[in-house]
């Protein structure tokens, strides 16, 4: 059996009187690779970040990668999982240069601070930018990307620590139809690949869900409605309960349609 690298039990997150997580049970195994889709505030984006050891749950106990998850080791087990979120780059001050942003991820820094990196660094750092389409962009500051080049530029960036555990949180959200399927195109190639970390994608449309993703968990008001392998998940059924609309679910070769059921 593959180890497990995460694995939450009971886990919620409360803020205030809102459950933005409640009761998620979830293992996931070194040779899975999992989507997590649910509607806006369906708590993706909280889940990610738990895994990631940027917020603590109010309840329930996190492992990941083999360690539970206390306050004593998180800085540990952020550098040994790369998360690329909005809710990350939204604290990227808009004159950082794209290059000191995915330098500074070897440390787990966000924000150049005077660290001197040796060369081995800086090779891998464009040699990350290049293999997402964005070697020309490393002397551009970030606040001037457009959103595309940003998702990339994250996506590089938190991979330069070269993680264990890989969590995506809506990749592809705001690219337009090119960018999206080159972007989808090299999470799929680097999902196939064994060599790659683990990886968990976030998104809110089952078109989004690259080629390669072996598993999915349904979400929806904070709680998981479904979770296993992506062809047993993602049945119109679950779906349709999952966003709220009654849908019609398609698989095309290796990628995935949904669109709601036409009124008679
Ligand atoms: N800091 C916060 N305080 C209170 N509620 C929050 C906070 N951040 C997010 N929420 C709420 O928690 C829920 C889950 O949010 P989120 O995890 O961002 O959802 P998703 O990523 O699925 O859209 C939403 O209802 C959102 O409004
Ligand atoms: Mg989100």
């Amino acid at each position: 059996m593959p180890a497990e690298v995460l694995r939450l039990r009971g886990v919620g997150v409360r803020r205030d009187d809102t459950m933005m997580l409640a009761d998620v049970d979830w293992v996931v195994h070194e040779d899975e690779r999992w989507v997590i889709v649910g509607p806006n505030g369906a708590g993706k984006t909280t889940l990610l970040q738990v895994a990631a050891g940027l917020i603590l749950p109010t309840e329930g106990l996190v492992e990941v990668l083999g360690e539970p998850v206390g306050h004593a080791d998180l800085d540990e087990l952020r550098s040994r999982v790369g998360i690329a979120s909005a809710a990350v780059a939204d604290q990227v001050p808009r004159g950082e240069k794209v290059i000191d942003l995915v330098l500074t991820a070897s440390y787990g820094l966000l924000g150049r601070g005077g660290e001197d990196y040796d060369s081995f660094d800086v090779i891998r750092a464009v040699e990350l930018l290049d293999a997402f389409g964005c070697a020309h962009l490393i002397r551009r500051r970030f606040g001037t990307l457009s959103e595309g080049e940003r998702k990339r530029v994250q996506i590089a960036r938190s991979l330069m620590a070269d993680p264990e555990l890989l969590l995506l949180d809506e990749p592809a959200a705001g690219l337009d139809l090119g960018g999206r399927e080159d972007v989808l195109g090299r999470i799929a190639a680097f999902a196939h690949d064994p060599r790659s970390p683990v990886l968990v994608l976030v998104t809110h449309h089952v078109e989004e869900v690259p080629d390669g993703f072996t598993h999915a968990m349904l979400m929806r008001r904070g709680m998981v409605l479904a979770a296993g392998r992506v062809g047993e998940v993602f049945t119109e059924k679950n779906l349709s309960r999952c966003f709220g609309v009654p849908l019609i679910v398609e698989r095309l070769a290796t990628r995935w349609m949904a669109r709601a059921v036409p009124p008679r």
